[in-house]
């Protein structure tokens, strides 16, 4: 096998290597993961009473979608108030109830904080609004004119600039509206937000994924170039500006001041490995952070190679940690951008759960869902993102878990793909993200060995893994045509995609639209 990547990642033994390097992350959007009072929405009880399941599947850590109080302009990722858990998803007291749920389970909880915007109801903007000279007046970036040309993202290209009475001013906001963009530049801010950090570890969570994180340094006097792709865009994925870091830096000496490894994920949506990398600094920034050029990556093996190696090389001379993510919240499920069948899903499942870096699943991509269908009249998100946000199916019955319904659609093929019917069957793809994870716990050379991409130029991705001790050569066949390795001929298959004898022995044959991770003899 000609190794055309060799990397030192660590030779540590386990317990030198943090928790959010090891670990995989599975992604719960409260809203439609469980609804414990039947109300349409999920909720933390709802949460809390599938921790079961997620054991069961074998995740290590939680990442939480915003349940902070907010009128769900953007479905929570508009906050009222970072300090208090919006009633619709429960209480403080329901927060504490799952802090120490997972944590009595081994498992550690990620809460997702906003630090670009407020919501337009949060207290602090209903002062900053009321007047130029009120304490709050400089809390959110106000200008008499837009400073710039920048677009804002969710709406139908508008301008980022809204005017507002009674100060007679316009403020920015990179999202809706209803979401102004906190000023940053202003100490007092940062003060507050760092606050806002402290509340929650002092409770007990374990980190945060940073929404949009790359915002909160902007140079706000400074036009966007090119102004049609802007418009199309958003100013967001364009803005990437240096001030950012060293409030990065603040940020992680808040989480410094906890014990036990708190650590931070941030969304860096900014479409180019090499400018994402910056955000680690020099591991004085961000502990991880989303690499957003993989997850747009056609589903096919020269684009993924590229963006693989791509991402490595830019990572790994700095010892930065990789992440690799799939799917979430905001963006079409991945089994549909890859074509709808579910040979791709599982193939990308092993893919996405053998890299070397930190996975995040989220949720319902083990059962192989795609996106609900959802009828004009049902729309209820202004960025189109209502179909990869449909409730999770829990059982096979007409009602799937949600008793009075629920607020969204379900997704198709939810009579088959729901946690009920697939647990019953070891053959399914929701089997398959168990085994998977099944594997990386018991041979951890799959969380943190050495990576070496073999080179080639067809439909097939193939890599190992090297603990030291033992190998392992994990084959993605994205073709085709069935291929054969000799030298695995006998070896044992920790995970195939497609059913194999457990007796017989394996003939080094990985079909067509299938995956293997095998040790290598
Ligand atoms: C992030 C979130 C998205 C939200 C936006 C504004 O991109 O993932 O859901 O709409 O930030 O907060
Ligand atoms: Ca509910």
């Amino acid at each position: 096998m000609q190794n055309d990547m060799q990397n030192d990642m660590q030779k540590t033994m386990p317990h030198d290597i943090p928790w959010w390097q090891t670990a995989v992350v599975y992604q719960v959007y409260p809203r439609s993961f469980s609804d414990s009072n039947f109300d349409g929405i999920g909720d933390l009880e709802g949460v809390r009473s599938r921790l079961d399941y997620l054991q069961w599947l074998g995740v290590d850590a939680i990442w939480l979608s915003p349940m902070f109080r907010s009128p769900m302009a953007d479905f929570g990722y508009d906050v009222s108030d970072y300090c208090d858990v919006d009633p619709v998803f429960g209480s403080l007291a329901d927060m504490d109830a799952l802090i120490q749920d997972c944590h009595s389970r081994g498992m550690k909880l990620m809460l997702d904080w906003v630090p670009n915007h407020t919501s337009d109801e949060h207290p602090w903007f209903v002062e900053s609004r009321s007047d130029r000279t009120n304490p709050k007046a400089d809390w959110y970036v106000w200008r008499d004119e837009p400073a710039n040309n920048w677009f804002a993202e969710l709406t139908t290209g508008q301008s980022a600039w809204q005017f507002d009475e009674p100060r007679n001013q316009y403020y920015l906001h990179l999202f809706l509206r209803q979401q102004p963009d906190l000023n940053w530049d202003n100490p007092e801010v940062e003060m507050a937000m760092h606050d806002t950090l402290r509340f929650w570890m002092d409770r007990g969570v374990d980190g945060f994924r940073m929404d949009v994180i790359h915002l909160i340094g902007k140079e706000i006097d400074r036009n966007d170039p090119d102004e049609a792709f802007a418009k199309q865009q958003g100013h967001g994925s364009l803005n990437d500006v240096a001030i950012t870091h060293e409030r990065l830096r603040a940020i992680r000496r808040v989480l410094d001041e906890y014990e036990g490894d708190r650590a931070s994920v941030g969304e860096v949506y900014l479409l180019d490995e090499a400018k994402m990398v910056e955000y680690y600094g020099a591991g004085d920034e961000l502990h991880l952070s989303f690499n957003f050029s993989f997850l747009w990556a056609r589903w096919d093996a020269p684009a993924l190679r590229t963006r693989i190696l791509t991402t490595l090389s830019h990572l790994q001379p700095r010892g930065a940690w990789p992440t690799w993510v799939l799917s979430n919240h905001d963006v079409p499920r991945h089994r549909q951008r890859y074509g709808g069948t579910e040979e791709a899903a599982r193939v990308a499942a092993v893919m996405l759960l053998t890299l070397p870096g930190t996975p995040f699943v989220y949720q319902g991509e083990e059962l192989g869902l795609i996106d609900a269908v959802v009828p004009p009249e049902q729309v209820v998100d202004p960025g189109g993102r209502d179909g990869c946000r449909a409730p999770i199916p829990w059982t096979a019955d007409a009602d799937h878990g949600w008793p009075l319904g629920s607020w969204l659609p379900f997704p198709p093929e939810a009579d088959d793909r729901n946690v009920g019917t697939l647990q019953q069957n070891t053959d399914s793809i929701l089997h398959l993200y168990r085994n998977l994870l099944q594997a990386r716990r018991g041979h951890p050379a799959l969380q943190s060995g050495t990576f070496s991409m073999s080179d080639r130029d067809d439909d097939v991705i193939v890599y190992e893994r090297d603990g030291g001790e033992r190998r392992y050569r994990v084959v993605l066949n994205l073709g085709s045509e069935s291929l054969a390795f000799d030298d695995l001929r006998g070896a044992t298959v920790l995970v195939s995609t497609v059913p194999r004898d457990a007796f017989a022995s394996f003939d080094g044959v990985v079909p067509a639209q299938s995956a293997v991770v095998a040790m290598v003899p």
